[in-house]
């Protein structure tokens, strides 16, 4: 085969191979729909979608082990660092319903809690039920339960 012919060969081989930044598959998409109009919780947000990108990566392309046990600590421990400091942010800003989602809150780290020993115990196959719930929490909570203390600031306060 001549030089043309290898150079058309290899270039349709990699027609079908996707680079590693499409391979990158962004699961946890942040846009202006997911803001709870606290530009602070905000950036949370996008940095909770991020790691919760960078742990599917990790689980997706065989990373290994450890590379996924970094980045989930490091979602656990930021995760509880968020969920203290909205709590704090409602509290201040007395909102009415904080018992409900300090539940939430509550329910939340009880599971993640969970997956992050069973991944300690070696029970590594949580890949999916772990995407899964990580979309669940990131989508539903932010967007359902979160919202809410964002709208409560949008009340009409009443006149004194
Ligand atoms: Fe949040
Ligand atoms: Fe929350």
């Amino acid at each position: 085969m001549d030089n043309h012919g290898q150079s058309r060969r290899a270039l349709s081989v990699q027609a079908h191979l996707p680079d590693r930044k499409q391979r990158k598959m962004a699961y946890f998409k942040w846009d202006e729909s997911c803001s709870v109009r606290v530009p602070e919780f905000d950036q949370h947000h996008q940095h909770m979608f991020s790691l919760g990108n960078q742990l599917a990566d990790a689980m997706t392309s065989g990373q290994g082990e450890p590379a996924v046990s970094n980045i989930l600590d490091e979602l656990v421990a930021y995760t509880q660092f968020h969920f203290a400091a909205e709590e704090r942010f409602m509290r201040e800003e007395g909102f009415l319903a904080l018992t409900q989602h300090e539940a939430e809150h509550l329910e939340l780290t009880r599971r993640v809690f969970d997956f992050q020993e069973r991944h300690r115990r070696g029970q590594a196959k949580l890949s999916i039920e772990l995407i899964l719930f990580l979309r669940e929490w990131l989508t539903e909570h932010i967007l359902v339960t979160d919202k809410k203390y964002g709208l409560n600031r949008l009340t009409i306060p009443p006149i004194t």
